[in-house]
C-alpha cells in the first residue's frame, strides 16, 4: 500500500524577479513499511521537502497525499488533527520541552489529542528506545541521544502511519547516530511505520530500504 504520495510538488521562494525554486516538480511514492533515506548537499531543498510532508508549510504547486488523504485540501483545524494522529515528526534539535518530564514529553501528543494513554505501549517503546528508567529525568538530565530517543517515543505515542525525522542525528556522534537510527528502525520495523529520514550521514543511509538524492531541488536518481 501507497502510504506517502508526493506529485509535481513545487515550492518556490522569494519574489517574481528572483524566483528561487527549492523544490522542483519532486515525484515519488513510499510504500508501506519502507524506510527511505533522503540526501543531498546543504541547500538542494530537504527540509523544505520534509515541511510539505509534515504539512507545516504549503506548496506552490503538486500536492502530498498522506494514505490517500491530500494535505493541502484540509481546513487548517483539520490538518493538525490529521498531523497529530498521521504523522510523527523528529527534529535534529529534538525538540523536547524542558519543564516537563520525559514521561510526559511522550505522552504530550495523546494529551492535546484528548486520547486515553496505553501506559503498557508506552512502556514498550521506552524499553524498546532504551529510556525506561529515565521517563521521570527532566529532558536536560539526559544525553543527546537519550533525548532524540525520548523524542522518537513521542513520534511513536501516537501510533503514526508516517515517521519524518529531518537529520536526527546530526547533532549525535556517530556511534550513537547509528545506534539511534538502528532503534528507530527496529520500531518502524515492529509497529509497522514508514519512514523519512533526512541524512547526509553515509553508514546512516546505507540502513535504507531506499535512498532518495536531491540536487537543487530536484530528485536526481
Ligand atoms: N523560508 C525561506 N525563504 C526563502 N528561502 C528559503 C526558505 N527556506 C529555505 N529557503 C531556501 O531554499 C533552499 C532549500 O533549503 P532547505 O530546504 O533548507 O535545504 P536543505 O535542508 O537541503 O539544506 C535553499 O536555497 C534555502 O536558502
Ligand atoms: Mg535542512
Amino acid at each position: 500500500m501507497e502510504v506517502v504520495r508526493v506529485a509535481g510538488l513545487q515550492k518556490v521562494y522569494g519574489d517574481g524577479g528572483n524566483p528561487l525554486y527549492a523544490l522542483d516538480n519532486v515525484t515519488f511514492s513510499v510504500e508501506e513499511g519502507e524506510f527511505l533515506v533522503i540526501t543531498g548537499s546543504s541547500g538542494s531543498g530537504k527540509t523544505t521537502l520534509l515541511n510539505m510532508l509534515s504539512g507545516l508549510d504549503v506548496p506552490s504547486a503538486g500536492g502530498v497525499w498522506i494514505c490517500g488523504s491530500s494535505l493541502k485540501d484540509m481546513e487548517a483545524e483539520e490538518r493538525t488533527v490529521f498531523r497529530r494522529r498521521n504523522i510523527g515528526v523528529v527534529f535534529q534539535q529534538y525538540n523536547l520541552i524542558p519543564v516537563i518530564d520525559v514521561y510526559e514529553n511522550i505522552v504530550l501528543p495523546l494529551r492535546l489529542d484528548g486520547a486515553l494513554i496505553d501506559e503498557g505501549y508506552v512502556e514498550e517503546i521506552a524499553k524498546m528506545l532504551k529510556i525506561y528508567e529515565k521517563l521521570h529525568k527532566m529532558p536536560t538530565e539526559l544525553s543527546g541521544g537519550q533525548q532524540q530517543r525520548a523524542a522518537i517515543a513521542r513520534a511513536l505515542v501516537m501510533k503514526p502511519a508516517v515517521i519524518l525525522a529531518d537529520e536526527p542525528t546530526g547533532s549525535l556522534d556517530s556511534k550513537t547516530s547509528m545506534e539511534v537510527v538502528g532503534l528507530l528502525k527496529s520500531c518502524s520495523e515492529k509497529f509497522g511505520q514508514t519512514v523519512l529520514m533526512v541524512s547526509h550521514d553515509e553508514d546512516v543511509a546505507q540502513m535504507a530500504d531506499r535512498i532518495i538524492r536531491i540536487e537543487d531541488g530536484k530528485i536526481r536518481e
